[in-house]
C-alpha cells in the first residue's frame, strides 16, 4: 500500500531521472486467471489520458482479457480518471456508485481507479474509507505495474492502493493498443513544472520529464511503417520539450526530426506560450507535414489575471507571439483556452478578455469556468465573485468564441482542402475527418475512403463542422 501525499507533489528534485526499457512484465498466474475474461476502460480528461487508456487495454490484453463496451459483461472495469475541475470528480464518483449496484449482483467484478483523480490525497483517503469495495488505486507514474498489483488483489482479496506522490523514472516498453489505426498519440513528455496557481496537474502528473529523442523518433517511424498518417506529439508543455535533458535538443530539433521520418501529419499539443521560440515557429513553417494548426492556451485577456495566475506572459507578449505566428505559418489556425471567474476577475478584467478574443478572432476556444482545486495556491484566495456572475460572463464569451469560429469557418466555403479520413461519422452514414487547420468535415464516400488524405471540396460551413465532396 502507497499513499499520495500532498506535500510530496509539490517537490521538485534535482535527482536525474532513469530511462528504464524492462520493467514492464506480466506473470503466467494473471494471464491465467484473467484469461478470456471481459475488461472495460472509461477515459475521462485530456489526450495524455486517452492515451495512457491505450496502454491500460494493451497491459489488459497481455493478460490475455478481451474488451468489452459493456458494464454489465466486464469482469473488470477501470476508471482513468481526471482532476482538472470539480464536475471530472463528481462524473467520476457517480460512475462508482453505478459500479456499486452492479457489484451487488455481480460480486467478482474488479474495479480500479487510476488516473489523475487517484493523485489526490483527498480522494484515496475518501476511497480507502469509504469505498472500500474498490479493488485497486493505481496512480499515474506506476501504470506498467498494473498485472503485479492485480496479482496482490486476486491473491489477498483486499484493498490495495498504489500511489506515489514523487514521480519515478521514464519507462519505455509499456505497450498500446491504439484507438485508431490511422492516427497515434506519441507521449514527448510526462508531468509539468509550470505550477500555474490554479492548476492540479503538477501534483498528479509529477515533474517534467522529457523522453529522448530517439525513443520517440523510432515510435513515429513505426508507426508511419503500420500504415499510420497522423501523429500528435503529447505533453502538458511540448513547448519546453528537453529542457530537462542533458543533451541540447530543443522542441525545435524534434519537430524537425519527426518531419523528416516523412509521415504525412504531424501535430502537437499543448504549447504554453511562454516557451514558444522563433526556432519553433521557422520549422513549423518550413515543414509541410507539420500541420499549420496551434492550440496556445491564453487563460485571460487581463494581464493583473495571468499575473494571479502564474502564467508569466502580460496580455501583450501574447498578443505579439499570436501576431508573429499568424504571419510566418500561412493558413495557420489558432484555438485556445480560457478560463472565466478566477478569483476577484473584475468586470473589467473580463472585458480585457472579450477585447482579446475580439482582436485575435480564434479558430476555436475551450472555455471553463474556474474550478478551484485543493492544494493549489489559487485554492486559497478569498473570491468575491458570485457563480451567477461567472457564469454569465462564461455564456457571454461562449456566443463571441462562437460567432468567430463560424466567420473562420465561411472562408473555407468553396474552397478545396486536405481530409484525413477517419471513419464513419455517427449520424446520416457520413465519413468524417479533420483538414490540416483542424476543422472537422463531414463528407459523402464510401469504406475505400477510410484512413486516406483526399481532397474536399467544401459545400457548406457551420460553426462546429463543414461539410463537402471528395474531389480526387
Ligand atoms: N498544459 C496546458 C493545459 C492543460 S489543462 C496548458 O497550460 O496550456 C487544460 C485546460 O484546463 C487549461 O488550459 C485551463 O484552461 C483549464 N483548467 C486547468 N485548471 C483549471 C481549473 N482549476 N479550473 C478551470 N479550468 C482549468
Ligand atoms: Fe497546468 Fe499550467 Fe502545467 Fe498547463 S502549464 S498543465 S495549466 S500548470
Ligand atoms: Fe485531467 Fe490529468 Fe489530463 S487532471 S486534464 S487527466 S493530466
Amino acid at each position: 500500500m502507497n499513499l499520495p501525499n500532498l506535500k510530496e507533489a509539490r517537490i521538485r528534485t534535482k535527482d536525474k531521472v532513469e530511462v528504464k526499457r524492462d520493467e514492464y512484465k506480466v506473470s503466467d498466474i494473471v494471464k491465467n486467471y484473467f484469461k478470456d475474461k471481459k475488461y472495460l476502460v472509461i477515459t475521462y480528461g485530456c489526450q495524455m489520458n486517452v492515451h495512457d487508456s491505450e496502454n491500460f487495454k494493451a497491459i489488459m490484453e497481455d493478460m490475455n482479457m478481451i474488451e468489452t463496451d459493456s458494464m454489465e459483461d466486464a469482469d473488470l472495469i477501470l476508471l482513468n480518471t481526471c482532476a482538472i475541475r470539480e464536475n471530472a470528480h463528481n462524473k467520476v464518483m457517480g460512475m462508482l456508485g453505478r459500479i456499486k449496484h452492479l457489484k451487488e449482483e455481480k460480486k467478482d467484478i474488479i474495479t480500479i481507479l487510476a488516473g489523475c483523480m487517484a493523485q489526490e490525497e483527498i480522494i484515496t483517503n475518501e476511497i480507502k474509507s469509504k469505498y472500500k469495495w474498490v479493488d485497486l488505486v493505481i496512480g499515474t507514474h506506476n501504470i506498467h505495474k498494473l498485472p503485479l498489483y492485480l496479482e496482490t488483489v486476486i491473491k489477498e482479496h483486499k484493498q490495495d492502493i498504489e500511489v506515489f506522490s514523487i514521480e519515478g523514472d521514464i519507462i519505455e516498453g509499456i505497450p498500446s493498443k491504439r484507438d485508431s489505426k490511422y492516427k497515434a498519440w506519441v507521449n514527448i513528455m510526462y508531468g509539468c513544472d509550470k505550477f500555474c496557481t490554479y492548476c492540479i496537474v503538477p501534483y498528479t502528473r509529477g515533474k517534467q520529464r522529457s523522453r529522448l529523442p530517439e525513443d520517440i523518433i523510432n515510435e513515429v517511424k513505426e508507426l508511419k511503417e503500420n500504415g499510420y498518417k497522423e501523429v500528435t506529439l503529447l505533453g502538458q508543455n511540448v513547448n519546453a520539450y528537453g529542457k530537462d535533458l542533458d543533451i541540447d535538443y530543443t522542441m525545435a530539433n524534434l519537430l524537425e526530426d519527426t518531419a523528416k521520418t516523412g509521415i504525412d501529419r504531424i501535430r502537437f499539443v499543448t504549447s504554453h506560450p511562454w516557451d514558444f521560440t522563433d526556432d519553433m515557429i521557422d520549422i513549423i513553417a518550413k515543414y509541410s507535414n507539420i500541420m499549420p494548426y496551434i492550440h496556445l492556451p491564453l487563460q485571460s485577456g487581463s494581464t493583473k489575471i495571468l499575473k494571479a495566475m502564474g502564467r508569466r506572459y502580460t496580455k501583450e507578449e501574447y498578443i505579439t507571439l499570436f501576431n508573429k505566428i499568424k504571419e510566418r505559418i500561412p493558413n495557420v489556425s489558432i484555438t485556445t483556452d480560457i478560463i472565466v471567474g478566477f478569483p476577484n476577475e473584475t468586470d473589467e478584467d473580463f472585458q480585457d478578455t472579450l477585447d482579446l478574443v475580439n482582436m485575435l478572432k480564434y479558430d476555436l476556444a475551450y472555455t471553463f469556468i474556474y474550478s478551484p482545486r485543493e492544494g493549489t495556491p489559487a485554492s486559497k484566495i478569498k473570491d468575491t465573485i458570485p457563480l451567477s456572475i461567472k457564469k454569465e460572463r462564461l455564456a457571454k464569451l461562449n456566443k463571441l468564441i462562437n460567432k468567430y469560429a463560424l466567420e473562420n469557418n465561411k472562408k473555407y466555403k468553396d474552397k478545396v482542402v486536405e481530409v484525413l479520413i477517419e471513419g464513419y461519422a455517427d449520424k446520416d452514414n457520413k465519413l468524417m475527418g479533420y483538414t490540416d487547420t483542424m476543422k472537422l468535415v463531414n463528407v459523402d464516400g464510401n469504406e475505400n475512403n477510410i484512413g486516406k488524405i483526399v481532397k474536399v471540396k467544401i459545400t457548406d460551413v457551420k460553426t462546429w463542422s463543414m461539410d463537402g465532396k471528395i474531389v480526387d
